[in-house]
């Protein structure tokens, strides 16, 4: 039988680039520096729009460097083995990092670091669906045979990355931390401008009128969709097929086209259950 998965300390990661003794490394020997700057998400949260936004607000919105070099080069995931070539390779940009790790994995050096991470939380609902269509169409995970199979199996924690609900809260924690800051993909949706200038005041960075404009124009989901950089050009194909696209719909509720109501009403089971005693203005969303 194929391998599903790579385990972990109870985490299922996928099985491409990823081992269990180089994310012990990352976890309990990579030394992040105080000027890093971590992206982290449970996947198909938003990371990659977080990273173009990230590069653009670097390059005061001129879009040459995310045309050129694709996102896990600009934003190495700390995580997977490439991260070593990647950081080589990466002769120019800011110290942008990515991870997907869920804090009790994430590097222990991090909490007496001044390195920022920014989080970024989605509906889970709409990430449960963007999952099912990415993870289900790769040869990274486990293949559910149907939407309810995968929706049982996320509700479980056994998708990449574990549990989306035991991933937030883990975070959540750190929420008040001056080195933390939270976005949700929903008010990124909303109010992109918003989100750019929270995140410049974040990172101590000032834009122009102007460049503000560019950041917004050239990480709008057109414009990302439009990116090479942002594809699988460079994955073995037995992976990943190379016309899978990260930059799907890109829309908010899009579970509303999908769930039937008695998933929906599992679900919402689930999520009171285990997000009890969290504040209710965290989930933005429907
Ligand atoms: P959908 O599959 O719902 O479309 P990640 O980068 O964490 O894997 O997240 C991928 C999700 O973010 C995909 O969701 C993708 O379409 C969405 N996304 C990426 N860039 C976006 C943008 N600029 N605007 C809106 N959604 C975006």
């Amino acid at each position: 039988m194929a391998q599903d998965y790579v385990w972990y300390q109870g985490i299922p990661f996928p099985i491409m680039a990823y081992n269990p003794e180089f994310i012990k490394a990352t976890h309990e020997k990579l030394v992040l520096k105080d000027e890093d700057i971590i992206t982290v998400a449970y996947p198909k949260s938003g990371t990659h729009w977080l990273v173009e936004v990230l590069s653009l607000i670097h390059s005061k919105g001129d879009p040459k460097w995310i045309r050129s070099a694709p996102m896990f080069v600009r934003s190495p995931w700390i995580e997977n083995e490439s991260r070593y070539i990647y950081t080589v390779q990466k002769k120019e940009g800011p110290p942008l990092l990515t991870s997907h790790l869920p804090i009790q994995l994430f590097p222990k050096s991090f909490f007496t670091s001044k390195a920022k991470v920014i989080y970024v939380i989605r509906n889970p609902k709409d990430v449960l669906i963007s999952g099912y269509y990415f993870w289900g169409s790769t040869n990274l995970a486990k293949k559910p045979e149907s939407l309810q199979q995968y929706f049982e199996w996320f509700l479980q924690g056994h998708v990449p990355y574990g549990s989306w609900f035991d991933h937030v809260r883990g975070w959540m924690s750190m929420r008040e931390k001056k080195n933390v800051l939270v976005l949700s993909y929903e008010q990124m949706k909303k109010d992109p401008r918003s989100m750019i200038e929270k995140i410049c005041a974040f990172l101590g960075k000032a834009l122009e009128p102007g460049e503000l404009d560019l950041v917004l124009e050239n990480s709008s989901f057109q414009a990302m969709k439009e990116n090479k950089m942002l594809n699988f050009n460079n994955v073995a194909v037995k992976f990943i097929p190379s016309d899978l696209k990260i930059i799907r719909k890109g829309i908010t509720g899009d579970w509303k086209n999908h769930f039937t109501p008695a998933q929906a009403q599992a679900f919402e089971e689930t999520f009171q259950e285990k997000m009890a005693g969290l504040p209710p203005e965290l989930f933005s969303w429907e």
